[in-house]
């Protein structure tokens, strides 16, 4: 056998080692699902959802083409911001399972090729963390994991700042003599990222779970990692009817977005693209929960993570806006990330910490669909979205089991409490909503569900499950919407808005009518000359008379009332 040169065996040699990463991009025109474990589905019929429930309903993902799951918190935790306070990050809360479920969950999702995404919860801990313990004892190894300052002499303050879930962020009543400080709930002490040995426990964590074979991480409250050193105080906002105590009260510019904390997540995607390359995994990705201002957080993307969350559609639109303030929504997210280079574009609709988009939009939550999944790049849907379920308003303040709703106080829990959105998920008109067979479920079922399920949707005719599984499905089998180029118009009496995505032998137009009371007639061939007279409706919502698969003539379209149409049409050569 002819002997080869050495330096090809050297190079053949170092690929091996070095290996690659596989699939890379596989995200780039992905559906992620949010499941809220606690309230998916509930295999043992304690009232809790868990790992094996979540495994037994994979099939919904793989029927309706949903790429990668993001699961919300499953670890040990005393459950006071319901998995967000973790005590150990290596251990499954037992309330969900086994690390034998965690193994068959994996090994099920790769199985039928959906990926699974963690939360990964590095700004803090539960103060029950073995961590804390210590540092709260005053261990000399531990005792700066957190963020310990003196307490001031004359039983002041130290500063003025507030936690997120309201009241100071201080918490000058342990043990210890010394105040430390959280940005969440008095039992989510924050992480000190300004020691080595904290970043260096957080690498380990995110290895730990990469050896489990999972595909990625949502990275919870990223923007509050760091405070500034000097603990200036705040200033106000003036906001009216805002009082001292609410997070609104500050300016939060010395607590959120300071520099070094993108130097950390930059290295949190390094280790993971290290680690796809090493073990010829595909590629890892990063989403990163950032309520910030646009340019922080599409800054993110210079740090490689792939998927810094869009939430404008939740924060900045709402039901009274009309087709230019979407659009503004639309254009200044393309444009900001039009500077960034490699980005891709992302639509979050909903998710656990705010209204559930259908309750948002009344009437209207197929029309956020559509813009969510026509609109180029990765689409977010929260679990229990793809049904159209909405928020349960009329729980409680005794039945209230959210720390920010009961923080707020009977006065004022419904403005905070997020317990409406995470309602078990209604899978069909049995007991529970198909959620469990059980005597209890942990926080009480919509009694929608009895016509509100998915059962019901896959039977019916027309729903709001069909258009989102048919609206998956055109992402897939257009290129227009693979790969298209992206174009927004609003008609000149202001109540149209149109998304067309346009490849060279095809347009994806999505268009909907504002107007609650007016049918409006439109011309898409003056707006895209290029597209023939005919076109054909590939998706219309549920009260439309124009129907699926009806031919239309798009010089003289007419659209109901609030109704929304999505319409292939052929360029002409
Ligand atoms: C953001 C999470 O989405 C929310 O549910 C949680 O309460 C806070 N971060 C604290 O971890």
């Amino acid at each position: 056998m002819a002997r080869l040169p050495c330096v090809i065996v050297f190079l053949i040699a170092t690929r091996i080692v070095a290996g690659e990463i596989k699939n890379v991009g596989w995200w780039k025109n992905a559906v992620f699902y949010q499941i809220y474990p606690r309230s998916f589905q509930d295999d043992n019929n304690d009232g809790i959802g868990d790992l094996k429930g979540i495994t037994k309903r994979l099939d919904h993902f793989k029927e309706t083409g949903i790429d990668a799951v993001w699961l919300s918190p499953i670890y040990a935790s005393p459950m006071v911001d319901f998995g967000y306070d973790i005590s150990d990050f290596r251990k499954i809360h037992p309330d969900y399972g086994t690390d034998a479920d965690f193994t068959e969950l994996i090994s099920t999702a790769r199985k039928l090729g959906i990926k699974v995404i963690m939360d990964l919860v590095p700004n803090h801990t539960s103060d029950e963390h073995e961590w804390f313990q210590k540092s709260l004892a005053g261990d000399e190894a531990y005792k700066d994991y957190y963020i310990w300052h003196d307490k001031p002499t004359d039983g002041k303050p130290l500063n003025n700042w507030i936690s997120v879930f309201g009241g100071s962020a201080w918490n000058c009543s342990s043990s210890r003599p010394q105040c430390y400080f959280h940005q969440f709930h008095y039992k989510q002490p924050d992480l000190n990222f300004r020691s080595d040995k904290v970043q260096e426990e957080m690498k380990d964590i995110i290895r730990f779970w990469l050896d489990k074979g999972i595909d990625g991480f949502r990275v919870d409250a990223i923007p509050h990692l760091f405070e500034v050193e000097d603990l200036r105080n705040e200033p106000r906002t003036n906001l009216p009817g805002v009082v001292d105590g609410e997070y609104a009260y500050l300016d939060h510019f010395y607590t959120k977005d300071q520099p070094e904390t993108y130097d950390v997540v930059k290295s949190w995607v390094k280790l993971m693209n290290d680690y796809a390359n090493a073990s010829n995994t595909d590629e890892k990705v990063m989403t990163v929960e950032a309520y910030t201002f646009l340019n922080k957080t599409t800054e993110y993307y210079e740090t490689g993570c792939q998927i810094p969350f869009n939430f404008y559609f939740i924060t900045d639109v709402n039901r009274t806006s009309g087709p230019d303030q979407f659009k503004k929504v639309i254009d200044q997210w393309l444009t900001e990330i039009a500077g960034r280079p490699g980005a891709v574009a992302n639509w979050v609709l909903g998710n656990h910490d705010g209204s559930r988009t259908a309750s948002r939009y009344p009437g209207r939550g197929d029309q956020m669909t559509m813009l969510a999944m026509i609109l180029p790049g990765v689409a977010v849907t929260y679990y229990g979205e793809e049904i159209g379920m909405i928020d349960k308003t009329d729980i409680s303040y005794e039945d209230t089991q959210d720390p920010a709703g009961c923080n707020a106080g009977r006065e004022k829990y419904k403005e905070k409490s997020r317990d409406p959105v995470r309602t078990p998920m209604q899978w069909n008109d049995d007991i529970n909503a198909g959620f469990n067979q059980g005597e209890r479920t942990w926080i009480p079922v919509n009694e929608n569900f009895v016509e509100l399920n998915l059962a019901a949707q896959k039977t019916a005719k027309f729903s709001h499950y069909k258009i989102y599984k048919k609206l998956i499905h055109l992402r897939k089998t257009h290129a227009a919407l693979l790969t298209g180029k992206v174009e927004t118009f609003v008609s000149s009496d202001k109540k149209i808005l149109s998304v067309v995505r346009s490849s060279n032998t095809e347009s994806i137009i999505l268009i909907i009518n504002f107007s609650d009371t007016e049918t409006v007639t439109v011309n898409l061939v003056n707006q895209v000359p290029s597209i023939a007279a005919g076109g054909l409706v590939e998706v219309a919502t549920l009260d439309s008379p124009i129907n699926e698969g009806s031919s239309v003539n798009l010089r003289k379209l007419p659209i109901a009332p609030k109704q929304s149409l999505v319409i292939s049409a052929k360029i002409q050569k």
